[in-house]
C-alpha cells in the first residue's frame, strides 16, 4: 500500500498545478454553477465541447451519481479534469456509499490516466447540500483505502470554514488511527 500526501488548502482548485482536477459536475455534464461553473469558465469553451462529445458518444443518458469520466483540462493549469457527480441531498440521495464512489471512481480513472496528483473539492458539499464534515469523513476513509498510483491527493476548499472543517476531520482521523 503506497502512502498518499494528502494535502488540505483553502483556494481555487482551478489555479492548482497537478495533474487532475476533479470536478462536482451533474449528471447533464453541461456545467452548472458552483465549482463546475469556476472549471469551464476556466477551462474555456473547449471542455463543453468536449462534454458534449461524451454525450453523444457514450452517456447519452448522462453521468450516473458515483461514476467519473475525464477530459483533457484545455486551459486549465491541470492536465486532466475528471468530472463526478455527487449525490445531491436535495434530491433524497443520502447513501454515503454514492459520495465514496465519487472518490473512488475518480482516484480510479486518475490511476488510468497515470496522473500522481489529483485535486478534489469538496464533493456535494455545496449546492447538492452535504455536510462538509460527512464530506470530509468519507474523502478520507476512501484514500486511505486506495491502492494506486496516485502519490498526492489536495483537497482544495474555497471557504476557511470548509477548509477548516476538513482540517479537524484530518485531525480526528489521523489520531483514531494511532489509538
Ligand atoms: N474551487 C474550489 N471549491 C469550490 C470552488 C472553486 N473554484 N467553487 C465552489 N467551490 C466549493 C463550494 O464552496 C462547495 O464547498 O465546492 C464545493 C462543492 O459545491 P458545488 O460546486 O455546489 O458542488 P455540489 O455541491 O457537488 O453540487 C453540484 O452544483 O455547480 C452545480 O453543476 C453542478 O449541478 C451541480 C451541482
Amino acid at each position: 500500500m503506497q502512502s498518499v500526501d494528502v494535502r488540505i488548502i483553502q483556494g481555487d482548485i482551478t489555479t492548482q498545478e497537478v495533474d487532475a482536477v476533479v470536478n462536482a459536475a451533474n449528471s447533464a455534464l453541461l456545467g452548472g454553477g458552483g465549482v463546475d461553473g469556476a472549471i469551464h469558465a476556466a477551462a474555456g469553451p473547449e471542455l463543453l465541447v468536449a462534454c458534449r462529445a461524451i454525450r453523444a458518444d457514450s452517456l447519452h443518458d448522462g453521468l450516473p451519481v458515483g461514476q467519473a469520466v475525464a477530459t483533457p483540462g484545455f486551459q486549465l493549469p491541470a492536465r486532466w479534469i475528471i468530472h463526478t457527480v455527487g449525490p445531491n441531498r436535495h434530491a433524497g440521495q443520502t447513501d454515503p456509499a454514492l459520495l465514496e464512489s465519487c472518490f473512488r471512481r475518480s482516484l480510479e480513472v486518475a490511476d488510468d490516466l497515470q496522473a500522481r496528483s489529483v485535486a478534489f473539492p469538496a464533493i456535494s458539499a455545496g449546492i447538492y447540500g452535504w455536510d462538509p464534515e460527512a464530506v470530509a469523513r468519507i474523502a478520507f476513509r476512501t484514500i486511505a483505502e486506495f491502492d494506486g498510483g496516485v502519490r498526492e491527493v489536495r483537497f482544495v476548499l474555497f471557504s476557511e470554514r470548509v477548509a477548516g472543517v476538513f482540517r479537524q476531520v484530518d485531525r480526528l482521523t489521523r489520531s483514531s488511527q494511532q489509538e
